[in-house]
């Protein structure tokens, strides 16, 4: 019985040590960790602080860091704090924070949740980075942004720049952004939205100020009309990277205010009149590597009144540009910047644009045939002119001039096959389109229509006065007959 009691006993001391040395360890590792997320980079400015806490394995702020914390209140007006690249993968009710302005970066950590209210401290909170995590929909409601408790109602917070990027997202709450009604900015970009279904649609539309919209890689094909309805402010917006066979008409909701548009990357087979309809303050446009482009038709770029800088490159199939592609721009010219850099190009029409109105023409890898027309262009109109000292593009064919830069070709090496060399684009079928055939049926049928009633018109007029001629002699006949039985 002793001898258990002691053993009992002897044990018990064993557990206490044990539990205490564990007490000891980990009480240790938490001074390390905390020790460790305390010791961050600091940079400061006059009235800015920027903290890096970057690969410090920190997997919850449940304070600030120390730097932070020892400011002096009153004279910080911004701070930035990075959390880049820890293990963080719970923001929970993040600690209040001085600064008028704070930005908080939380790219690449683990995030899969986030706590209700969690920035309701840091409600002045103007920049959020948490792109590169483990974000879902789900995860992303309303409740997350709401601002401070205050009189029954949740106030906003004063996020303007929301980076969910390289995300798990496939839709979002509808009502996501009701506490941030200053957001400017939000990347959604490498996330697989897939489609814009109709919840998503009534939250992006929600974002009222936004400027900036960041689509690219989402695996969309579609922008629903309503979701630009209410974005009177949206300048910029990325789409590159996605499944889309046309421009989005969409786009043209927001033409009075956008000013950029990146379309790199998507399987557009042609460019035409319809693919800009409406983007009057549209300064730059980018249509780069796009693999199955072929050709940019007739007024493609018209409606663009105001284009300044135009990227058309690395579209590898791309080997016909319309010589009306400006067509109604050219009085009005305001391009400054033109790069057809690396396309499958032989040749350009010598009207296509006034050349030496451009301030940069980028012309390097295509397939250029070295011809009077080119010549025209490069010396007479003095594109020449226009190309970066590195980039000047060298012929292809014909022979002897391959290798030869452009700028090189004078009209006495000029050939004289130049217009005959390449076949001019015949009329073809696939250049009807929808509308066109509509109208040609709508024209047929008016012509008919207008026949018709000619026909109708004569019969009647024909028939009138046969009634008339009718009647005049009935009357004799009346007459005659009333003789007849008056007799
Ligand atoms: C994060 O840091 C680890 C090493 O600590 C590194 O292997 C990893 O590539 C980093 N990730 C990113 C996204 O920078
Ligand atoms: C995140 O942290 C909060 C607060 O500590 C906790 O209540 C919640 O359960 C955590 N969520 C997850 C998914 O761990
Ligand atoms: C949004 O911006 C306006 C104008 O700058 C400002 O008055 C307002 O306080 C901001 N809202 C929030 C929630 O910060």
């Amino acid at each position: 019985m002793v001898r258990n009691f002691m053993c009992w006993k002897r044990d018990r001391s064993t557990i206490e040590v044990l539990v205490i040395l564990c007490v000891l360890v980990s009480s240790c590792r938490g001074l390390e960790a905390s020790a460790k997320s305390v010791h961050c980079d600091v940079q400061k400015d006059d009235n800015k602080i920027v903290v890096s806490c970057s690969h410090r394995n920190i997997d919850s702020i449940t304070s600030w860091p120390q730097e932070v914390n020892a400011i002096d209140k009153g004279l910080i007006d911004q701070i930035r704090i990075s959390y880049y690249n820890n293990t963080i993968k719970n923001v929970t009710k993040l600690p209040p924070l001085a600064g008028n302005k704070i930005s908080l970066g939380f790219t690449a950590n683990q995030i899969a949740e986030i706590e209700e209210s969690a920035f309701s401290n840091v409600d002045r909170i103007v920049s959020l980075d948490l792109g590169s995590n483990r974000i879902t929909g789900q995860v992303l409601r309303s409740e997350i942004f709401q601002g401070p408790y205050k009189n029954n109602v949740y106030g906003d917070i004063s996020l303007q720049i929301l980076n969910l990027a390289h995300n798990e997202i496939h839709s979002l709450d509808r009502y996501l952004f009701q506490h941030t009604p200053n957001l400017t900015s939000l990347f959604l970009n490498n996330n697989p939205l897939e489609t814009l279904d109709h919840v998503s649609v009534l939250a992006i539309s929600s974002a009222t100020n936004l400027q900036t919209l960041d689509l690219s890689y989402t695996e969309i094909d579609s922008i629903p009309m309503a979701t630009f309805s209410n974005l009177m402010y949206l300048r910029y917006i990325d789409l590159s990277g996605n499944k889309f066979i046309t421009v989005p008409e969409s786009l043209n909701l927001v033409g009075g205010s956008l000013e950029t548009l990146t379309f790199n990357n998507n399987s557009i087979e042609e460019l035409n009149d319809d693919s800009f309809v409406g983007l009057r303050k549209l300064q730059q446009l980018e249509v780069s590597n796009n693999e199955y482009l072929l050709e940019v038709k007739r007024s493609t770029f018209s409606p663009l009144v105001n284009l300044k800088i135009l990227h058309l490159c690395h579209n590898p199939k791309l080997r016909y540009i319309s010589h009306n592609a400006f067509r109604g721009l050219k009085d009005k010219w305001t391009l400054s910047e033109v790069y057809l850099n690396d396309n499958h190009l032989s040749e350009l029409s010598t009207d296509l644009m006034p050349w030496s109105k451009l301030e940069i023409l980028g012309m390097t890898k295509n397939n250029w045939l070295c011809n009077c027309d080119l010549a025209d262009i490069v010396t007479t109109q003095k594109a020449g002119e226009k190309f970066k000292p590195k980039d000047i593009p060298v012929c292809a064919a014909p022979m002897k001039l391959s290798g030869a830069y452009i700028t090189d070709i004078s009209l006495t090496y000029c050939p004289t096959f130049d217009s005959t060399f390449l076949p001019k684009k015949n009329f073809s079928l696939s250049d009807l389109k929808p509308r066109h055939v509509l109208w040609s049926i709508f024209g047929v049928a008016s012509v008919v229509c207008v026949g018709m009633l000619i026909g109708l018109m004569v019969n009647y007029t024909k028939r009138f006065y046969k009634k008339q001629l009718r009647s005049q002699s009935g009357v004799n006949y009346s007459n005659l007959n009333e003789d007849l039985t008056d007799a």
